[in-house]
């Protein structure tokens, strides 16, 4: 018997979930390896039971998931579930108690159930979960492809400088309740036009995106939320049109010096990535081409002269708006803050908050915990608070 190879199919639409099923049929073929050892093999019972606990927490996620979007066919999810841990638990007392073996008539059924319940029974809920995380206008300005959903404050969410809408559509429905949440594609990134030959500042190109999408659709006042080297795009906005941007949050902003060696350990990353989980989440971002996405994100930087290695080379003190960043305590990297820090102090209305339950990638972890934060930035804004 072989092990379950993960393949596209597995694919439902929600990065977490995705994320579980993956490591679910990776503690499967660790059983499966093991049993094969053997009897006698300790780590048979570990693995057992590893996945008696990886599904129970599995299933858990994706019935509140279910609950949130309420997906209709929640009730028969929950029976299947609950049938599966029964028979799991079950097998579990009677391999104790030594009654039954660990054959592999019990790793097929093991192996089926996984197999037709993602495939046939999770998938389902493929196209519920597009439509849940899709949006009330979609359009797109010069093969931009962008979105608009939601009521409220306009904020403008940007992920990286690779950036793709899709990073935020599991968050997504928690942002709508309280604003009007602007999520876009970089240019040649997620769904917006494929360019090979991405040039110039990008950083500034960006703004000037975001700028379209707001004249075309009437948008004033606007939040920008972004992160890493996305950050860049924030600031440059905020610089290139002071009177659309109301204010900023950073979060785990980049360096804004990149030097030589720092595109020494991006390629490194990049060619990591390529045989890693990794891949899975640059492929949900960008589709099949993903490679050819990060290749060209990479020439941008190799491009950056040395003149140009600066990547915010304006005047930080020109920046009129509040500029809130967040830093995330579980993965600080000092070097990487001393530098920004530097940077912002020049910025006249700069605050640095740290966060110490945040994770990176902050909004996938804990969105709502996040959310209050935001929500009280936003608040002091429009209130005058900010001084
Ligand atoms: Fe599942
Ligand atoms: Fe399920």
């Amino acid at each position: 018997m072989s092990v379950i190879e993960w393949t596209k199919d597995f694919i439902i639409g929600n990065n977490k979930i995705d994320l579980q099923h993956m490591e679910l049929i990776n503690i499967y073929n660790a059983l499966l390896v093991e049993t094969k050892k053997g009897e006698g093999n300790n780590k048979i019972k570990e693995y057992l039971k590893k996945l008696a606990d990886y599904a129970t927490l599995h299933f858990d996620t994706e019935e509140k998931y279910f609950e949130e979007i309420k997906y209709p066919s929640l009730d028969r999810q929950k029976k299947e579930h609950l049938d599966f841990k029964k028979k799991v638990i079950n097998l579990i007392k009677d391999f104790q108690a030594k009654k039954i073996r660990l054959n592999m008539d019990i790793l097929d059924f093991l192996k089926d159930w996984i197999n037709n319940h993602i495939i046939n029974e999770d998938c389902k809920a493929r196209e519920f979960i597009k439509k849940a995380s899709e949006t009330n206008l979609e359009d797109n300005i010069n093969g931009i492809n962008y979105n608009i959903s939601g009521e409220g404050n306009i904020v403008f969410f940007i992920h990286d400088n690779i950036h793709s809408s899709n990073y935020f559509s599991d968050i997504l429905h928690f942002y709508q309740k309280k604003f009007k949440v602007v999520t876009f594609d970089l240019l040649g990134c997620g769904n917006s036009l494929r360019n090979n030959k991405i040039e110039g500042d990008f950083w500034q190109q960006n703004s000037e995106i975001i700028n379209k999408i707001c004249l075309k659709h009437k948008l004033n006042d606007i939040i920008i939320f972004s992160y890493n080297f996305g950050c860049y795009t924030a600031l440059n906005t905020a610089l290139k049109y002071p009177e659309l941007v109301k204010g900023i949050v950073l979060y785990n902003p980049e360096k804004p010096i990149f030097e030589k060696e720092d595109l020494k350990i991006l390629m490194r990353n990049r060619e990591k990535s390529k045989k890693s989980s990794e891949s899975f989440f640059y492929s949900r971002m960008h589709g099949d081409d993903w490679e050819e996405v990060i290749n060209n994100d990479s020439k941008i930087f190799c491009n950056l002269k040395d003149g140009k290695k600066n990547i915010f080379p304006h005047k930080q003190s020109n920046i009129k708006c509040p500029v809130n960043t967040f830093y995330s305590m579980k993965d600080f990297n000092s070097e990487k803050f001393l530098n920004f820090l530097e940077f912002s102090e020049k910025i006249p209305n700069s605050r640095i908050i740290f966060e110490n339950y945040s994770e990176d990638p902050l909004f996938l972890k804990s969105p709502q915990k996040f959310l209050l934060n935001f929500e009280n930035f936003v608040k002091a804004l429009f209130s005058q608070n900010v001084s």
